[in-house]
């Protein structure tokens, strides 16, 4: 089958909605000429004019020459038929999210276009392999999966169906380059890569609503401060609207064989069932509109800071906050000690291994315990969170805080749960994403670019993962797992290996 595409390359796009309307912008700047065709004529006027407002923008910004806005443009056509589409080399299907109708209109296209032309889905959510089914030539039908706004996102998600030919595959690929895109390849799986492994990013934060850890501000500010995530995962649901994020939740729960893991939160489906959506409803986790008064984010108030701490001679991911103590006029005495914790006193201060910190009080035999949660970047976190040990004392509590304030961190508090906040989401991202490559879904570099270019995310959860070591994320969840019992923090078998063997997932 010749697939190579080239820039002559007939493209047509079916669906002329937010998506159908993005891909044909993106395809004809690219230089191809495309057709675009939708069932519904006035969708195709409006694809038209939101296609030449989002050209005029990139004109009026001096990225986009307007003679080459107009040229775009002009490779545009319209059309009212499927008929007039025989000349495609590429057919890109954006239209409604319903497998019944997208195996229908590709059983159509078959009798249509020529048949080395390429039949790629947009879907979000519906399998290659079953989009393909009963056609004739399943070989060439293959997932190309934009994100929204197509124009401005450079992530392509390029699907294999378990029929799709490999050669059609890697044409997408070099074509998604082409058009200035950043491709990964993933096999045909619920969620595909983006929207599975950010499952956890919704779902085990609700958990930790769940166990009042931290009202839903405290929480975001945590993700987004301590994390670097673009956004909170409240404002983001919020954002997303509760109801369509419950939709894929539960799809993904149902296609994955209602593995708990993925199961939906009753925090959230009770918000769905009061009509609280989100941002477009007026409330969801927040409240929205004129009045609306912005969350407030607990923090601890100002304690005395301590003239000196201890610590180990390495204390590992906790170094960068001795440097800002020191800096800050606190002086740091080093023992060569197994234990990792800062010592403030008679209290002790440890990065968060999954135990809550009244567990390790009892454990490590000292009733002063608390435990930090994970930040992407000590260095330069402005806030941090810890959880108090039941047995802790007010004032050695108080010491620790002093000291995390005397190195220039605004405080906050969670309730002590198992893994705290940051670590317990990361630590379930980077498993998700574990169990991706140990599936063969994407290797561990298209998974992390993935999540970097899909969701924004700071770091990949892979190269994350790295960061901490796998033992130290194996270890989270593992007394996580014991913590509660449960399955669903099952260690993944790619994270196992690089336990035990020391190995990362990237070099
Ligand atoms: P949309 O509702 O904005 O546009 C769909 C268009 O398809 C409409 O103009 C509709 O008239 C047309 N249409 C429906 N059935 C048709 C048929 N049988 N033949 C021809 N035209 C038909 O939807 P949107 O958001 O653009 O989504 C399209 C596809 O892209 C869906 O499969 C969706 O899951 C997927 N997708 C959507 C993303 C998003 O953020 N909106 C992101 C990534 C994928």
């Amino acid at each position: 089958m010749a697939v190579a595409l080239t820039a002559g390359t007939a493209v047509a796009v079916i669906g002329a909605g937010t998506m159908g309307s993005g891909i044909a912008h993106v395809a004809a700047r690219a230089g191809h000429p495309v057709a675009l065709f939708d069932a519904q004529p006035a969708a195709l006027a409006k694809a038209r004019a939101a296609i030449e407002k989002d050209l005029a923008f990139l004109v009026s910004k001096g990225r986009m020459a307007d003679e080459d806005a107009k040229a775009t443009l002009a490779r545009i056509r319209t059309v009212s038929t499927l008929s007039e589409l025989a000349d495609a080399g590429l057919v890109v299907e954006a239209i409604v999210e319903d497998r019944d109708a997208k195996r229908a209109l590709f059983r159509e296209l078959e009798g249509i276009v020529a048949e080395h032309a390429i039949l790629a889905s947009n879907t979000s959510s519906i399998s290659i392999t079953d989009i393909a089914a009963g056609l004739k030539h399943p070989g060439r039908v293959v997932g190309m999966h934009f994100f929204n706004p197509v124009p401005r996102m450079a992530l392509v998600e390029v699907i294999d169906g378990l029929q799709t030919d490999g050669v059609v595959a890697e044409a997408l690929l070099a074509t998604s380059r082409a058009w200035g895109k950043t491709p990964v390849r993933a096999k045909s799986t619920p969620g595909f890569i983006v929207n599975r492994v950010a499952r956890p990013y919704y779902g085990e934060a609700m958990r930790t609503l769940t166990e009042r850890a931290a009202p839903s501000a405290l929480l975001d500010a945590l993700l987004r401060e301590c994390g670097g995530f673009p956004m909170g995962p409240c404002e983001l649901m919020d954002l997303i609207g509760l109801d369509v994020n419950l939709a894929v939740t539960t799809s993904t729960f149902h296609a994955l064989g209602f593995d708990r893991r993925y199961a939906p939160s009753l925090i959230q489906q009770e918000l769905v069932r009061s009509g609280r959506h989100g941002r477009k409803s007026g409330a969801g986790f927040f409240t929205y509109g004129e009045g609306a008064a912005a969350p407030e984010i607990p923090s601890e108030l100002a304690c005395a800071a301590p003239a000196a701490v201890t610590a180990p001679t390495h204390a590992g991911p906790l170094e960068p906050l001795l440097a800002r103590m020191t800096a800050n006029g606190v002086s740091v005495a080093r023992l060569s000690l197994d234990d990792s914790a800062i010592h403030v006193g008679s209290a002790r201060l440890a990065l968060t291994d999954g135990r809550t910190a009244t567990r390790r009080a009892a454990e490590e035999g000292t009733p002063h315990f608390v435990t930090l949660d994970l930040a992407l970047d000590f260095e330069k976190t402005r806030r941090v969170a810890v959880a108090r040990a039941d047995q802790c004392g007010d004032a050695e509590y108080e010491g620790v805080v002093g000291a995390l304030q005397a190195a220039g961190c605004v405080v906050s508090r969670v309730d002590d749960i198992a893994g705290m906040v940051v670590m317990r989401i990361v630590a379930m991202l980077a498993n998700e994403a574990a169990d991706v490559v140990t599936q063969g879904i994407a290797s561990a570099a298209d998974a992390d670019t993935a999540m970097r270019l899909g969701t924004n995310y700071p770091i990949g959860p892979l190269a994350w993962a790295d960061r901490l070591g796998a033992k130290l994320v194996a270890e989270v969840l593992d007394n996580l797992r014991a913590h509660f019992g449960e399955e669903r923090y099952r260690v993944s078998p790619a994270l196992q290996r690089r336990r035990w063997s020391g190995g990362t997932f990237h070099e």
